[in-house]
C-alpha cells in the first residue's frame, strides 16, 4: 500500500478518533542542565562530577568516559563495573566515528548446552547466580584501550578520583541506599559479597552511611599502576579463576588472557535527515532502532501526535517485525552471518511498512522467525567535550549486581552476562527474550546485547547523546528519545522522561508505563486487537545530551545553551552537569 494511502488513513484516524495531534499528555520534567565547553550525564552523581572535573582539567571526552567508567565501578556498584563489559561509540570533532567493544567473552569451557539439566531444561537461575553464569569480563582492556588510542591524560590521572571514592568511602544518598536494599539478600549469599556491601549486622547500608571499598580500592592501585595485566595476567585474574574453580564455574587463566577489544565500525543510518551512529553486533541495538526508525520515517508521527493510538500502533508494528529480526537473525559477528544491510535496507522497511494493517494489531505468531528477552541493572553515560567529541558508553554487570559474587580480595563484583546467551531455542531469559541458534553459547562467543550507546548528528555536527540501561527495552528506550526530539519537538529531558511503550516480539504484548496511556487510547489500542501490560515497572534511566538548544525549537530560534543534559527523572542518584 503506499504511503499517500496510508497517511490519508491515518490523517483520517485521527479526525475519527478527535485525538489532538501535536500535544501530548505528560507530567512537567525539570529544566535540562546547561553547559558551554561540556556535559557529562551519568547515573550517579558524584561520577558525573569526576566526569566534569577532567574535562575542566583538559581532558577530552574520551579521558571523562574513562574516569566515569572506573568511578562508577565504586560509586554504583549495581551496574558501574569492572567485572563485566560494555560498549563505547565515539564521535569525534571531525566527524569520524567509531565503536569499541568490550563486552564480556564465553569462556573458552563453555558449551551450548551448559544450562541444561540431563533433560534437556533449564537449570532455573543457573545462568544468573553465581560462577557458572559469568562471563569473562571486558571493561578495564575496553576503558584502556579507550584511554590510550583517544584519550589525552594519563591512566593514573583518571582512575585516581575512583580509587579516593573506594579507599576513602562515599555518603550514599537516597538512590545508592535503594539500590543496596533491593539487592541486600542476593548479596547475602557470597560471603564476599556480603563483607563489602552488608553492615556487620547482616542488613544493607543506609542513607548517610560511608561505604568504603579497601579491596576494590587495592584491585583499581594495582590496575592504575601496571595496566590491563594487572588484571588479566596478575593476581586479579588469578584469584578470580581460584574463586571460580571453587564454587562451581568454569572460568580459567586462558581466558582472560586471550581476552581482546574488538574495534568495530558502528552502525548508521538517516532518520528525516539526521545520521544515527549506534552499536554494531554484537549488539542488536544500532541495527534494531535503525529499522525501526526506518519503518516509522513513512508515517507522520509529528501529525499523529505523542502517545496517539495511531503513533503507538504504528511503533510498536515497527518494533514487533524488528525484534523479530534481532532475536532470530543477530549474535557475535566473528560466529555468525548478521544481515545487517538487509536490515538496514529502506526497502526492507518499506516492505515492512506494507505489511502493518492501519487499523489492527499484527499478531506474533504470524512473524515466526525465518532462522529464530533480561534483572535490571545496566548503566548508561553521555558525554561532550568543548571540542564537540561526543562518547556514549553503556556497560552492564547485565543483572544488579550481576551474578552476586565477588572473589574474595579482589573487592570486584562478577557480572552475569552469561544470560544474554540463548540457553534453549524458545526459552525466554531474564528479560523475556526469546533468541534463537545465532546467538547460541559457543566458546569465546560474545552473547547478543540491546545496549544501544549512540550519537546524533545534523548536518555534520553533533545533534544528540543518547543511550540507556533497560534490558531488551534499551532498543525501544533510546530509540522513543530520539524520536521524541525530533518528530514530537519535546527537550531532551521530556523526551527522556516522557512515558513509554514497548513490544518485543515475544510475549506479544505492549508494555505501557503506568499512566503512560489516557484511557480513551487503551481502549482505542485494545480495539484493534491490542494486549496491553500496564503493570510492568522495569524501565531504564536514560541519560542524553541535546546540542544547540533544549529543544529543536530552541534551536531553530537560537540563543540556547550550546550543551543541554538530562538525567532521566526515574534515576534515583543520577545527574547531568555542565560547565
Ligand atoms: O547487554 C544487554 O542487552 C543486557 N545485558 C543489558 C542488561 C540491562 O540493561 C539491565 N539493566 N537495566
Amino acid at each position: 500500500m503506499p504511503l499517500t494511502r496510508r497517511t490519508l488513513i491515518a490523517a483520517s484516524l485521527s479526525i475519527t478518533f478527535a485525538l489532538a495531534p501535536l500535544t501530548s499528555v505528560f507530567a512537567a520534567s525539570p529544566a535540562p542542565a546547561k553547559g558551554e565547553h561540556g556535559m557529562v550525564v551519568t547515573a550517579q552523581h558524584l561520577a558525573s562530577e569526576v566526569g566534569i572535573e577532567v574535562l575542566k582539567k583538559g581532558g577530552n571526552a574520551v579521558d571523562a568516559a574513562v574516569a566515569v567508567g572506573y568511578a562508577l565501578a565504586v560509586v554504583y556498584p549495581n551496574a558501574g563495573n569492572i567485572g563485566g563489559g560494555g560498549f563505547m561509540t565515539i564521535r569525534f570533532k571531525d566527524g569520524k566515528s567509531t565503536f569499541l567493544d568490550f563486552r564480556e567473552r564465553a569462556p573458552l569451557a563453555a558449551t551450548k548446552t551448559m544450562y541444561l539439566d540431563k533433560d534437556g531444561k533449564p537449570v532455573k537461575g543457573a545462568s544468573l547466580d553465581g560462577y557458572l553464569a559469568v562471563g569473562v569480563p571486558g571493561s578495564v582492556a575496553g576503558l584502556e584501550m579507550a584511554r590510550e588510542k583517544y584519550g589525552k591524560l594519563s591512566r593514573q590521572d583518571l582512575m585516581a578520583p575512583a580509587i579516593g571514592y573506594a579507599r576513602e568511602g562515599f555518603i550514599l544518598n537516597q538512590g545508592d541506599a535503594a539500590s543496596f536494599a533491593g539487592s541486600a539478600d542476593r548479596l547475602a549469599k557470597d560471603p564476599a559479597a556480603a563483607a563489602i556491601f552488608l553492615k556487620p549486622d547482616g542488613k544493607p547500608y543506609g542513607i548517610g552511611e560511608r561505604l568504603v571499598q579497601p579491596d576494590l580500592a587495592a584491585s583499581l592501585a594495582a590496575i592504575s599502576e601496571r595496566g590491563t595485566d594487572a588484571f588479566y595476567k596478575g593476581a586479579i585474574a588469578d584469584a578470580i579463576v581460584k574463586a571460580s574453580g571453587a564454587k562451581g564455574g568454569i572460568l580459567a587463566k586462558p581466558d582472560f588472557e586471550q581476552y581482546a577489544v574488538r574495534e568495530l565500525k558502528p552502525v548508521t543510518c538517516t532518520y528525516r535527515g539526521y545520521e544515527i551512529t549506534s552499536s554494531p553486533p554484537p549488539s542488536s541495538g544500532g541495527v534494531i532502532i535503525c529499522e525501526i526508525l526506518n519503518v516509522l520515517e513513512g508515517y507522520p508521527l509529528s501529525y499523529l501526535g505523542a502517545g496517539s493510538a495511531e503513533t503507538v500502533h504504528v511503533m510498536v508494528e515497527a518494533m514487533r517485525y524488528a525484534y523479530v529480526d534481532r532475536n532470530s537473525a543477530l549474535g557475535d559477528p566473528d560466529f555468525v552471518v548478521n544481515p545487517v544491510s538487509k536490515l538496514l535496507d529502506k526497502a526492507y522497511a518499506r516492505d515492512i511498512r506494507d505489511k502493518i494493517d492501519p487499523f489492527r494489531a499484527g499478531v506474533s505468531q504470524d512473524l515466526m522467525p525465518k532462522g529464530f528477552g533480561e534483572s535490571k541493572e545496566t548503566t548508561h553515560y553521555s558525554i561532550i567535550d568543548d571540542e564537540g567529541n561526543a562518547v556514549a558508553v553503556t556497560y552492564t554487570l547485565n543483572g544488579s549486581f550481576g551474578a552476586g559474587v565477588v572473589a574474595d580480595g579482589t573487592g570486584i563484583l562478577l557480572n552475569n552476562e552469561m544470560d544474554d546467551f540463548t540457553q534453549k531455542p524458545g526459552v525466554p531469559n531474564l528479560y523475556g527474550l526469546v533468541q534463537g541458534e545465532a546467538n547460541a553459547i559457543q566458546p569465546k562467543k560474545t552473547p547478543l546485547s540491546s545496549m544501544s550507546p549512540t550519537v546524533v548528528a545534523k548536518d555534520g555536527k553533533p545533534f544528540m547523546v543518547i543511550g540507556s540501561p533497560g534490558g531488551s527495552r534499551i532498543i525501544t528506550i533510546t530509540l522513543e528519545a530520539i524520536v521524541n526530539v525530533i518528530d514530537h519537538g519535546m527537550n531532551i529531558q521530556e523526551a527522556i522522561d516522557a512515558p513509554r511503550i514497548h513490544h518485543q516480539w515475544l510475549p506479544d504484548k505492549v508494555y505501557v508505563e503506568p499512566f503512560g496511556l489516557s484511557p480513551d487510547t487503551e481502549k482505542l489500542l485494545a480495539g484493534m486487537g491490542y494486549h496491553l501490560d500496564l503493570a510492568d515497572q522495569t524501565w531504564g534511566q536514560a541519560a542524553g545530551i541535546l546540542v544547540g538548544g533544549k529543544s529543536l525549537a530552541e534551536i531553530e530560534k537560537g540563543g540556547g545553551a550550546r550543551y543541554n543534559g538530562a538525567i532521566d527523572s526515574r534515576a534515583a542518584s543520577g545527574e547531568a552537569l555542565g560547565y
